[in-house]
């Protein structure tokens, strides 16, 4: 397996979260991309600060130069962000045929026109799957899966602070300033919140996609930008009147060979997708011509979440590197011999249940319906019965806690069995944890 050298450039929040990955999960990853890929060096102007993550002695320097020059890194990740050492990094990473990889939104708004150039004449790759989104893979849905398409429109939430502030308002009446800290104390707010709360992030992150949505160079400076700062409680009470949810939204479309860009607060109908996206949660709407509307929904920001868009570029450009033929096999994805996942049993499978039971509305009947859910170890979290009937049967409604399946299923064959039920119960499962 050839193996390819990678060196990161910022150990911040995110840059600790690929560490992490490429250190813990080293095998994982490179098993799946068909290249052993090695974190070679990490720089950092602090390189004492504990980040929750060991890094074998001497990986960790002070000088970015160190790595940007080691001809024997093939990728450079840069994980600084702004616009001062982040560019001249980037520039002599690419002017040393390194691959480059970047989260900089603000960057690649500001010079990414540049930066594109100067990778291509030199022929590496630029790739920024985490600079919008984080964990959203939007960049790469819009190159490759929807690359059959043409890109009509896109519509959204693409900052988590300013999603978080005006939940925190809509939901729980908060003061603005109390949830912008709440959000800078969480993490995902820039280090200047302004850029956060005045739209400049989303226009950053709205440039990067009209650029390959559209096929337009970057035109940052042509978004019209609004933040949400003038968003008061009282016009919050207001559109919830009206039936609406503000958010602070990036919209584009495609008309007769223009694209219309704007960052603002939005109102929008209760019942649309995006008015449901709470909390520091991202999500995109995307309309092309063949697809009609996709959705993406995720962690817009964050360790993790944004370290995981960055090593799905570390796999790409490891494979073009070493030239690997063809996709990700499937087969790389599964475990060895011995190994093998497999699935579990219906019967073994732990759930929430609603259960509806047709039974005689009289006495006793509770009683016996409870006590061989009891013999089976069901816990019942409520019972539900509306109206009294002298004859014919009554609904009778219980939610359960978590139970097995097997135990369920007899349960209910025992209960259907009895004389005082009049038709089969019906049966449906609760998930109550399936999104936030
Ligand atoms: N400040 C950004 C946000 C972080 O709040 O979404 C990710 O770009």
């Amino acid at each position: 397996m050839r193996k390819v050298n990678v060196g990161l450039l910022g150990f911040g929040t995110v840059g600790a979260g690929v560490v992490k990955i490429l250190i813990e999960d080293r095998e994982l990853v490179s098993s799946r991309a068909g290249v052993d890929i090695f974190l070679k060096a990490v720089a950092d102007i602090d390189i004492e600060s504990d980040r929750g993550i060991s890094l074998d002695k001497g990986i960790l320097i002070p000088d970015a130069y160190n790595i940007i020059d080691d001809p024997e890194i093939d990728i450079i990740v840069e994980l600084i962000g702004g616009e001062g050492v982040a560019k001249e990094f980037i520039l002599k990473a690419i002017a040393n045929g390194k691959q480059v990889i970047t989260a900089n939104k603000a960057l690649l708004a500001a010079h990414g026109n540049d930066i594109f150039r100067k990778a291509a004449e030199k022929g590496v790759d630029i790739a920024f799957e985490a600079s919008v989104g984080g964990c959203m893979p939007i960049i790469k849905t819009l190159r490759e899966a929807l690359v059959g398409n043409r890109i009509l429109s896109m519509t959204g939430i693409l900052n988590g602070t300013c999603n978080y502030i005006l939940t925190k308002l809509t939901n729980e009446g908060s003061a603005f300033e109390d949830a912008l800290k709440d959000a800078q104390e969480k993490g995902f707010a820039e280090a200047d919140p302004t850029l956060d709360i005045e739209g400049i992030d989303t226009a950053h992150k709205l440039a990067v996609l009209n650029a390959i949505a559209y096929g337009t160079d970057i035109n940052f400076d042509d978004i019209y930008i609004e933040g949400i700062t003038k968003i008061t409680p009282m016009d919050i009470a207001f559109a919830a009147e009206f039936g609406y949810r503000i958010k602070l939204l990036a919209i584009s479309k495609e008309t007769n060979g223009k694209i219309e860009a704007r960052v603002h607060p939005t109102m929008i109908p209760e019942g649309n997708l995006l008015a449901g996206v709470n909390g520091s949660l991202n999500a995109i709407t995307v309309s092309g011509d063949a697809v009609e509307d996709i959705l993406l929904y995720g962690r817009g920001a964050g360790r993790m979440p944004t370290a995981s868009a960055v090593i799905s570029d570390v796999v790409d450009l490891a494979r073009i590197l070493s030239g690997t033929k063809g996709r990700i096999s499937t087969i790389s994805n599964q475990q060895s011999e011995g190994q093998k996942v497999s699935i579990l049993p219906m019967d073994n499978i732990l759930t929430n249940y609603y259960i509806r039971f047709s039974a005689q509305d009289k006495p006793g009947v509770l009683s016996k319906i409870s006590g061989i859910l009891g013999d089976h170890k069901i816990s019942i979290k409520s019972v539900h019965q509306k109206g009294r009937k002298e004859k014919g049967p009554v609904p009778i409604v219980m939610l359960t806690h978590q139970a097995k399946e097997a135990d369920v299923k007899k349960a209910l064959a025992e209960i259907d069995s009895l004389d005082i039920i009049i038709s089969a119960s019906m049966l449906i499962r609760i998930e109550n944890g399936a999104a936030e």
